[in-house]
């Protein structure tokens, strides 16, 4: 396997992998593993990107972090620097974002179960937007705001008939999702009427779609643009419905392995912009703001996990199992959805590989694999393993699982390293237990 760099990633004069200018052997050193080291100079590179793509082509836009993909105050502040709007899930993230002190009229909250202590800490806080996802949550927010004496900016989320993962779209029909509200079969445009009519708690701004995650192609947005366009129109004319807003999600591929080849960000929305302004045209319609919601693609690739090697274990003729000091508790993704991954030893990732090998979490579950076949250089007891793309959906969904303390994240950046998440101790994982 050749050794595929990311972001400002290199390998230094020692010979050792170096991200963000600083030695990765220095951060274990310093910080332990596990430790999640992210990438800054990446991070904003591709804020940047999808910024400038919708600046050049003259288009209205919010490109907002959907930070399910890696939630963190230190993250928050950085997404703000750069400008960026905030997509939070939950009061967790919500609370986190406070902490981060986001601008508030930049946090769209979405979720398909909002509880009440969720949309009250949302409206006392003064978010940007409501991402409104069924029925019950139009009532239940209406009858809140209606006792705080507020109103609101909400987007309907709306399901297209499309799904999309990597190069497979599926067009389904009956929309069987449990988000949003179904485009094609009445629902959407019901939503629509009882948020209108309700204009003393709701501003309607627009309507919001995520198509999947982890797509390599340009077809399902287009298709779900297309397919919200056409009902734009026609709600134009029976509702006099006009979308300020068309939010088209997030779910833009990163490169996990070589197999993994992902657009430019910057094509995916070219290419939305393009199909929403030609509709916009054709029916004369004034083209609506345009807002995504990258997570994955933003911090993705910048992240990294280093480990430290420990056991080996050979079954003659099968395989061997060369352990780590993480695995499904900071990683859970290759045990959900058998994600793939590349790693390197960071002492010497340009030595050619010698061997092949599994590599195995320390977790008590036999499937608690990060890697089940890894070219790599002999290894020994104390080498540091460096995982590739690690920066999403890894310390958001790490666990304690077995009790082990979730890991430490470090910021890198001009030759300088940030601790921006502590290592968790014992102390903090008896810390809410009571005594019988
Ligand atoms: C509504 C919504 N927006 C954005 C995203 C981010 O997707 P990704 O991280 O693939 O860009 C998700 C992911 O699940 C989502 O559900």
């Amino acid at each position: 396997m050749a050794f595929e760099r990311f972001g400002t990633m290199d390998v230094n004069k020692a010979g050792h992998l170096e991200i963000g200018g600083v030695d990765a052997l220095r951060l274990v050193e310093e910080y332990g593993t596990p430790l999640y080291v992210y990438d800054v100079a990446l991070i904003r590179e591709r804020a940047r990107g999808f910024k400038k793509t919708f600046e050049e082509l003259g288009v209205v836009a919010q490109v907002a972090y959907a930070s399910k993909a890696f939630s963190s105050v230190a993250i928050y502040e950085l997404m703000h620097e750069e400008g960026l709007s905030l997509d939070v899930v939950s009061g967790g993230e919500l609370y986190t974002a406070i902490k981060a002190n986001f601008p508030k009229e930049r946090i769209h909250f979405h979720g398909n179960n909002k509880t009440v202590e969720e949309i009250e800490m949302a409206i006392d806080y003064g978010i940007g937007c409501m991402v409104v996802d069924n029925y019950y949550e139009i009532e239940l927010l209406q009858k809140i705001l209606k006792k705080k004496k507020a109103k609101m900016s909400v987007l309907v989320r709306v399901t297209p008939g499309i799904e999309a993962h990597t190069h497979d779209y599926i067009l389904t029909g009956q929309d069987d999702s449990k988000f949003g509200f179904g485009l094609t079969n009445g629902q959407a445009e019901e939503a629509i009427r009882r948020i209108l009519a309700a204009s003393d708690e709701f501003d309607l701004i627009g309507l919001h779609c995520h198509i999947g995650s982890q797509i390599f192609e340009t077809t399902g947005f287009i298709m779900a643009a297309h397919r919200i366009m056409e009902k734009l129109v026609e709600w134009h004319k029976t509702l006099a419905f006009d979308s300020k807003v068309l939010n088209l999600g997030g779910g833009f591929g990163v490169r996990y392995t070589a197999e993994d080849k992902p657009l430019e960000p910057a094509e995916y929305v070219k290419e939305i912009i393009h199909e929403v302004k030609k509709m916009a045209k054709d029916n004369q319609l004034s083209v609506p703001e345009i807002w995504i919601e990258p997570g994955r693609s933003l911090v993705g690739e910048a992240g990294t996990t280093l480990y430290k090697i420990g056991s080996r274990k050979e079954v003659p003729g099968v395989r061997d199992y060369v352990a780590v000091d993480g695995g499904m508790s900071d990683n859970i993704r290759p045990a959900l959805y058998e994600a793939h991954y590349e790693a390197v030893l960071a002492s010497s990732p340009l030595d050619k590989a010698e061997e092949t090998v599994a590599i195995a979490g320390k977790c008590c579950e036999s499937g608690d694999m990060l890697i089940w076949d890894l070219p790599l250089p002999k290894s020994n007891a104390g080498d540091v393993l460096a995982v590739f793309c690690t920066g999403a959906y890894g310390y958001s969904m790490a666990s304690n699982y077995n009790r082990i303390p979730r890991p430490p994240v470090v910021f890198v950046e001009n030759g300088k390293s940030k601790l921006v998440v502590q290592r968790e101790t014992y102390e903090n994982l008896v810390q809410n237990d009571l005594h019988l």
